[in-house]
């Protein structure tokens, strides 16, 4: 198993092997405690370590890392990103951090040229990103960031972001997707409406429901395999088992990660180490969860016929949470001590700006991060907890004003 070749002493071959195990072990442990899922696939610990690379691991404080690790290769901040906000699975908080990460880094963004109805955060409203419906480009400059609502199309994302773009988007477990898109979108309140005019009650409304949703006479747009209609599956494909696999395998090649909300801080410590960012950029407030939760639950019978109307849905939160732990596995021991010490600093960062904004007071101490292996230091202002606060509304007609504005100052300086 460990390679050394003469380069080590029997003393550092058995201090390597003792590590190794601990760190084997306390991993196992790790995605014991974390995922059942995990248990049923099969991994093939320790064999990636030589001595040689334990040498010269960029890892500090004797943490191993695997050399498939996403972030092994690092030497700038991947700029060019697609972020796909899916419909109720935490997005908005996510593009939060694709907001601030572009306004700081002076980033071109895919911006929507007017609200179309639906409030400025839709480029394409059941449709594609297109060019005219975009703020455009001052001459010979290109997108670098997209994280506004559209559909997912390949070729359409090509025309318009770089080659090098990375995508990225995020799932839901789809009985919990559907509580909370039929409580914020609607649904449930039509239901309702539809068993006070029949008579009917209203305690079992959503379980007729679901043994026959083709019956009823409400919208189901947002409820009804969203979170692969986002990701690109056309309705016509909802019950096509070809179709729904050939999607699959697009996503698969076209996606650097889809995250899962469950894992929400797994999901975005995996998405800094794709993107080589730091902790200060995905460092978050969580924003626009539903306040007093969803209006419904499911019963297991209710469960059983959302699998069969939402079964692509189901197809691709079953597929994707495989591929998810998957890159988990590859990041190496030190993933978990990372989230766990990236736990702690949004908890830190949370507490500072909720007292910012109780006392209103933007002339606060900055709170001071320490550097950990996974961080440099960094500090957090009273401004950043405004931005990271911020409702995406206000915050997108700025920035698409300021868009417009370079657009028209530089199309007259030609
Ligand atoms: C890192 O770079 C090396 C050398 O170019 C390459 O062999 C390796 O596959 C790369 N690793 C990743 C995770 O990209
Ligand atoms: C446009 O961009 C290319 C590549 O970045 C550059 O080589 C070229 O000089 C630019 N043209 C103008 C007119 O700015
Ligand atoms: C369905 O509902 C819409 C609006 O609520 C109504 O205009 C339409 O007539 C209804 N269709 C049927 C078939 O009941
Ligand atoms: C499902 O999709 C395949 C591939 O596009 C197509 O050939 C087939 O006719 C579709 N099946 C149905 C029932 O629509």
């Amino acid at each position: 198993m460990l390679t050394c070749l003469g380069i080590c002493s029997l003393k550092q071959k058995l201090l390597l092997l003792l590590f190794l195990s601990i760190s084997s072990i306390w991993f196992i442990l790790q995605i014991s405690i974390y995922e059942p899922q995990l248990q049923r696939i099969s991994y093939n610990f320790g064999s990636a370590s030589s001595c040689n690379e334990a040498q010269h691991s960029p890892a500090k404080e004797g943490v191993e890392r695997t050399p498939t690790a996403s972030h092994i290769n690092c030497s700038a901040k991947k700029t060019h990103v697609a972020f796909l906000k899916v419909h109720k699975a935490g997005s908005t908080t996510i593009m939060n951090i694709f907001l601030r990460f572009a306004i700081q880094n002076k980033l071109n963004m895919v911006l929507p040229k007017r609200s179309s109805g639906y409030g400025f955060n839709y480029i394409g409203y059941e449709d594609t990103v297109r060019r005219e419906n975009i703020v455009p480009l001052p001459y010979n400059e290109t997108y670098d960031i997209l994280c506004n609502h559209v559909m997912y199309e390949r070729e359409a994302f090509q025309s318009i972001l770089p080659k090098d773009t990375v995508n990225i988007g995020i799932i839901r477990e789809p009985a919990s997707h559907m509580m909370s898109a039929g409580t914020y979108y609607g649904l449930y309140h039509g239901l309702v409406k539809h068993a006070a005019q029949k008579g009917l009650s209203k305690a079992n409304i959503v379980s007729e429901f679901l043994e026959n949703p083709f019956k009823w006479n409400v919208s189901t747009a947002f409820v009804h395999n969203r979170m692969s209609f986002d990701l690109g599956l056309e309705r016509e494909s909802f019950f096509n088992e070809t179709e729904i696999e050939r999607h699959l395998k697009t996503l698969d090649e076209d996606f650097s990660l889809i995250m899962l909300m469950e894992y929400f801080d797994e999901s975005l410590v995996l998405m800094k180490r794709i993107l080589c960012w730091e902790t200060k950029d995905v460092i978050y407030v969580p924003l626009n969860t539903l306040r007093r939760g969803a209006s419904f639950a499911l019963k297991s019978d209710d469960i059983n016929n959302l699998k069969k109307w939402n079964y692509a849905d189901y197809r691709l939160y079953e597929h994707f949470q495989k591929v998810f732990w998957n890159k988990v596995h590859a990041e190496g021991s030190d993933f978990f001590l990372e989230v766990q010490e990236y736990k702690l600093i949004l908890k830190q960062v949370k507490r500072y700006c909720a007292e910012v904004e109780s006392e209103n007071n933007l002339e606060l101490e900055p709170l001071y991060v320490p550097e950990s292996p996974w961080n440099k230091e960094f500090q957090t202002t009273p401004h950043d907890c405004l931005v990271m606060t911020a409702d995406e509304l206000p915050l997108l007609r700025s920035l698409i004003r300021i868009a417009w504005k370079r657009y028209t100052s530089a199309s007259k300086s030609i």
